[in-house]
């Protein structure tokens, strides 16, 4: 992920401002860049490659000034060049920015129509654009930056310099993170509070939909229509840890709302975000000639390859047999050199997981695996590596990882449906722009539905046993709904396919046994709520998480009903597990046990 720093006071900033870069080198980048203003005169350098290269710049080519913004590019939209790389300059307008703009391609068009000409191939440069047109409308800047934040969709942290305000530093966002640091007569900005450890521990941790006017004296914060609003500041323990919880309880409730920002790293991976298509990975596995898949994971993980079968076999018509690792390895599976398998594992080291890869080895299947750490055994046995990029996942309860996994999973399911004829240009277009409004849905998500699990969680943590329903791909994610609740709550949680209702469990259905249904308006939303009505039926109390299409079509009383925005089909799965996730996260906070290292649990499984 991009990572982006700034200061404004009273020394120097240059050399400060690439200090703090490295402290986001951890985030990944392929370039970097930096820019001050000096008596009226803003300049930049920047240089492909690691941090290295900029400073050599920097020492031949000085860069004074004490007002400065300055960036860790991960190439999304255009190669890893100089060009591409932040900041962007327009006419006096210069802007660093993390995330991805949606609707860039149409908002580029306006401007060239226009008559504005583009330097780089980046979604940023709109931005630095439209900021120079509402300029020279008369708007000042800071009606500027609101009109322009009114005019972008998507995912971002924006930071902006005016050459003609050598005081003030404006910033944005909605998704990923943004750290404003207090300091004496000084004011910064970064990432996270990481970056500004050592400038200042007083951190205020912007939030989604806040714009932020930072002089050397302080920060005014408004709303995208300019209404003021506050937002305390705190005392940041970053200086001491290198993985920090910024402004959250736990990491697991760090990592559930980091997610928009890594999803949106994970997919630049994955997608060409210009391009509306996917990014070939892997060549060691030929989708087009593989005869199926054999998928094999632990926990969480089995759940995201659970996912990605349903996706495989619609998208690619590739068949998927899938077990959990354990099983997998000794069932004695007849495997052939005509099939490939995929093993998806975050820590890349789980024992029966590795065991299963090793089985399939041996049989000659092409091996790939979906993992989160690089370096892993499970990476370095496979011939294929797909990274998930989710960053270090510290909660035990595994969140921002499974998500990841979902996306690249998709990902190569659309992959696999190109190289097999089963999905045209078009299709993949389709999903591909699916994917990329993912990391605005999900911040939209997280904000919208956090007051209601809180509440929620509350009337949950009076019962003992727990149901949750789903069908479709909606069926691996109540089996993660319960996964993950009974994981942290110690709540008991089933999941069940909701057409297995009538096979057993619902002998189980009274008013002491919520049942929680996972049912967007999709393919199989009239059945799935024909279940929920054999629930109601039986005095059983239900939690409807659903969209606002199935909202408007059922009519059953429930306990709770959460509404999510209507989002597609492929993208539906990482949507509805921001929900389930914060429901399992705030009953556990209610209940009081150790979120992030529930008792018996471990983060990585060594051991058979
Ligand atoms: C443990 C963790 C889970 C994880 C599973 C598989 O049970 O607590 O969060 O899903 O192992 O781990 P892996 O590292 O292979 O994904």
């Amino acid at each position: 992920m991009c990572g982006i720093v700034g200061i404004v006071g009273k020394a120097p900033v240059a050399e400060r401002l690439v200090d703090a870069l490295r402290r986001l080198e951890y985030r990944g980048y392929d370039s970097a860049g930096v820019a001050t203003i000096h008596d009226g005169v803003m300049e930049r350098r920047r240089a492909e490659g690691k941090l290295f290269n900029l400073e050599k710049k920097l020492s031949v080519e000085r860069l004074p000034g004490e007002i400065g913004i300055a960036h860790t590019r991960w190439a999304t939209h255009g190669v890893p060049n100089e060009t591409n790389a932040h900041p962007h300059f327009v006419e006096g307008v210069a802007v660093v920015h993390n995330g991805i703009i949606e609707n860039f391609s149409e908002l580029r068009d306006e401007l060239l129509a226009e008559g504005a000409v583009f330097q780089s191939q980046t979604d940023t440069e709109v931005v630095a654009h439209l900021l120079a047109r509402y300029t020279r409308e008369g708007l000042d800047h800071r009606a500027a930056m609101l009109a322009m934040l009114n005019r972008v969709s998507g995912a971002y942290a924006l930071v902006v310099m005016f050459a003609d305000d050598p005081q003030t530093i404006l910033c944005a966002r909605f998704g990923p993170p943004l750290a404003i640091g207090h300091g004496k007569d000084e004011m910064f900005l970064g990432s996270d509070a990481i970056a500004l450890a050592p400038f200042t521990n007083r951190i205020t941790y912007l939030v989604d939909g806040d714009c932020a006017v930072m002089t050397a004296r302080g920060v005014s914060i408004t709303d995208y229509a300019g209404k003021p609003v506050s937002r305390p500041m705190q005392i940041s323990q970053s200086a001491a840890l290198m993985v920090d919880k910024g402004n959250h309880r736990h990491f697991m409730e760090k990592e559930i709302y980091e997610q928009p920002e890594i999803i949106s790293h994970a997919l630049s991976h994955y997608v060409d975000f210009a391009g509306g298509t996917v990014k070939t990975q892997g060549a060691a596995i030929d989708f087009a000639k593989v005869r199926s898949l054999a998928v094999s994971a632990c926990g969480t993980a089995y759940l995201a390859g659970l996912i990605g079968k349903y996706w495989f076999e619609r998208y690619a018509r590739l068949p998927v047999e899938i077990d959990v690792a354990s099983e997998f390895r000794y069932r004695e599976m007849p495997l052939s050199s005509d099939q490939a398998a995929l093993f998806i594992s975050q820590s890349g080291e789980t024992a029966d997981t590795l065991a299963s890869l090793r089985y399939c080895k041996e049989a000659g299947l092409a091996i790939g695996a979906i993992v989160n750490v690089r370096e892993s055994t499970i990476a370095r046995e496979a011939d294929a590596v797909f990274p998930i990029l989710a960053g270090p996942e510290i909660g035990v309860a595994s969140t921002k990882a499974f998500t990841c996994q979902l996306a690249v999973l998709a990902s190569l399911a659309i992959q696999a449906g190109r190289a097999r004829g089963t999905l045209s240009e078009a299709d993949e277009k389709a999903l591909v722009r699916h994917l990329i409004e993912m990391p605005r849905v999900m911040s939209r998500v997280l904000n919208l539905v956090q007051p209601q699990m809180e509440s929620l969680s509350r009337d949950l943590s009076r019962f003992k046993d727990v149901l949750y329903l789903g069908r479709g791909t909606s069926y691996p994610l109540a089996l993660e709904g319960a996964l993950k609740l009974k994981e942290i709550s110690y709540i008991h949680a089933e999941g069940y396919a909701a057409g297995e209702l009538k096979h057993g469990p619902i002998a189980l259905i009274d008013e002491n046994m919520p049942v929680i249904v996972i049912a967007p308006h999709d393919r199989f939303f009239e059945k799935t709520v024909s279940n929920m009505q054999e629930v109601a039926a039986r005095g059983g109390k239900i939690i409807f998480i659903t969209d606002e299409k199935g909202a408007a079509a059922s009519k059953l009383p429930t306990m709770a009903t959460i509404v999510l925005p209507v989002v597609d089909e492929v993208i539906s799965p990482m949507i509805f597990a921001l929900p389930i996730q914060l429901l399992a996260y705030h009953t556990a906070v209610f209940m009081g046990t150790d979120v992030d290292q529930p008792r018996n649990l471990a983060k990585s499984v060594t051991v058979e």
